[in-house]
Order: C-alpha cells, then sequence, then structure tokens
C-alpha cells in the first residue's frame, strides 16, 4: 500500500499526529473484541505502542507480542514496553507458531499492508480456534475529522491532491469494508461496530507541526508541497476546523470488526 513508508518517520512525531488518539481507541478496541484477563495477545502494526500498552496493562507485558515493518516504531514500542516480545515483521509474514494467541488485534493498520487478505489470514493463523480476531480502520472518507478536514482543505487548494485523499483512496474505510475481509478469512460470529474517540490540542499549531515532520500520507503530502501552497493548506486547513489560538478537541471515528477464528 503506498503509504505505509509514511510510517519509518519518528515516533514522537506519529504520537503528536494521530498517535494522540491512540490510547482511547486502543481501550475501545480491547472492549470491542471483548479481550480479557488471562488472555495471550498479539498487536499486529503496533507501531510505537499504542494498543500494545493498553493490552500490557489488561494482560501483562509477558502476555503480549508486536509486530511492526517499521525499525524505528517496534524499537520505540520496545523501548516504552520492555517486557513485550516486539518483533520487526510485516502482517503478511507474522514469525509466530500457529494458534500461538487467545487475540489477535490490529488497529489502524490494515490499509497499510501490502496484501490485506494474506494479513488477516495469517492473524487467524497465529490465533487458537475459539479465539478472536479484531480491527479498526479510521472512517477517512467521513468522521476522522482530523484527517478529512486536512484533505479537504488539500482539494481546496491544490486540485490535483484528490489522488492523495485517503478517504478516496484507503480499501477499507466504509462502513462494512472490514466485515467483507473478515467474512473472506471465514471468522465466525462476526460483529462490527464504530469507535469514536477524541483527542486535545493546545492550539491549531500544535495540531499542524506533526504534518511538517512527514509522517502517515498526509505529513507525506504536506511536506512535498513548495512553500507558498503549504502555507495555503495551513491556512484552508484552520479556517475548515473553525479553530484559533485556543484549545480545542476533535473527535474521530473508527470502524471495528471482531470475529472468532474456527478449527
Ligand atoms: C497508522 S499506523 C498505526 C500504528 C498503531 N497500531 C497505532 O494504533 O498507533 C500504521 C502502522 O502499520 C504499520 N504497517 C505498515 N505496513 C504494514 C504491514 N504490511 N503489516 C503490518 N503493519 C504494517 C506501519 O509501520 C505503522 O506502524
Amino acid at each position: 500500500m503506498p503509504g505505509a513508508e509514511t510510517f519509518r518517520a519518528s515516533a514522537d512525531a506519529y504520537d503528536r499526529h494521530v498517535g494522540r488518539y491512540g490510547a482511547p481507541l486502543a481501550a475501545a478496541l480491547i472492549a470491542f473484541a471483548r479481550v480479557e484477563q488471562g488472555m495471550r495477545a498479539l498487536d499486529v502494526g503496533c507501531g510505537p505502542g499504542a494498543l500494545t500498552a493498553a493490552l500490557a496493562e489488561r494482560l501483562g507485558e509477558a502476555s503480549v507480542c508486536a509486530a511492526d515493518p517499521s525499525e524505528p516504531f517496534a524499537e520505540a514500542c520496545r523501548a516504552r514496553l520492555p517486557g513485550v516480545e516486539v518483533v520487526v515483521a510485516s502482517a503478511e509474514a507474522l514469525p509466530f507458531a500457529d494458534r500461538a494467541f487467545d487475540a489477535a488485534l490490529s488497529q489502524l493498520v490494515v490499509n497499510f499492508m501490502r496484501d490485506p487478505e494474506a494479513g488477516v489470514r495469517e492473524m487467524v493463523r497465529v490465533t487458537r480456534p475459539g479465539g478472536v480476531v479484531a480491527s479498526c480502520v479510521w472512517d477517512y472518507a467521513g468522521e476522522m475529522t482530523l484527517l478529512r478536514a486536512f484533505w479537504d482543505a488539500a482539494r481546496e487548494v491544490v486540485p490535483e491532491s484528490a489522488a492523495a485523499d485517503e478517504g478516496a483512496v484507503m480499501p477499507w474505510c466504509g462502513e462494512g469494508d472490514l466485515a467483507d475481509l473478515w467474512r473472506a478469512a471465514a471468522l465466525r460470529d462476526m460483529r462490527s461496530g464504530s469507535l469514536v474517540v477524541r483527542a486535545s490540542y493546545a492550539d491549531f499549531e500544535d495540531l499542524w507541526a506533526p504534518f511538517t515532520t512527514g509522517v502517515g500520507p498526509a505529513g507525506a503530502f504536506c511536506v512535498g508541497l513548495d512553500h507558498d501552497r503549504r502555507v495555503a493548506l495551513h491556512d484552508a486547513y484552520r479556517h475548515r476546523l473553525r479553530v484559533g489560538d485556543g484549545p480545542f478537541v476533535l473527535t474521530a471515528r473508527a470502524w471495528a470488526v471482531a470475529g472468532i477464528a474456527v478449527e
């Protein structure tokens, strides 16, 4: 998936960008997936570790493993959670035994997999029969406010940006899209839902700064602009969000799916 390489940026930039939503989203995904104490769980595409940390808090670090193909992100996750086994690996080739986990989760990752069908098949393979496989993806085309307003402003300032708009290019971002993928992986007792989380900002510049580091597809688009168009985007984005020099909160919606692995 074009865009996966944009997550080789620093974990700090990611944390100040979409990572701001990571902890509440992880808590919501864990509750949605019904992960319970005593389980052993895998976080696929862990990034700097928002979901890994929430799983470790619930299950204990020794009962959690994590995987991500980005070395800086895997390293950041390892540094935060030294008792978690963190491997540099893609979802499509997980270096874990069959049926090794009671739960395999991924947060905001499916759209970045090179081969999502293979990635989900691998999540199923490493989950024991009766265990849960669950994921969530942003509602890029709708109510993920941070990114939706960014791409709407980009389309206004740079019409060619329509080709990069995550709401248009992400294959798994509509309601029910993930369920199709889960159905194809023959998971049973499937449940779909939406998870709505919030993040706080000190002011607009607090929100804008991470984009200028090139993190994520929107950041990569931002740093690819010349100076004048970047300034125009900054102003259009701020105007669209109707925020200024004071603190504000944005909400973000993700679509979630969970299913049970079978024999
Ligand atoms: C939007 S970030 C989400 C990170 C983390 N799960 C979170 O919620 O903060 C997407 C992550 O997917 C990872 N990724 C990209 N391609 C992947 C693949 N083929 N398999 C697994 N993870 C992948 C990236 O390195 C990045 O860490």
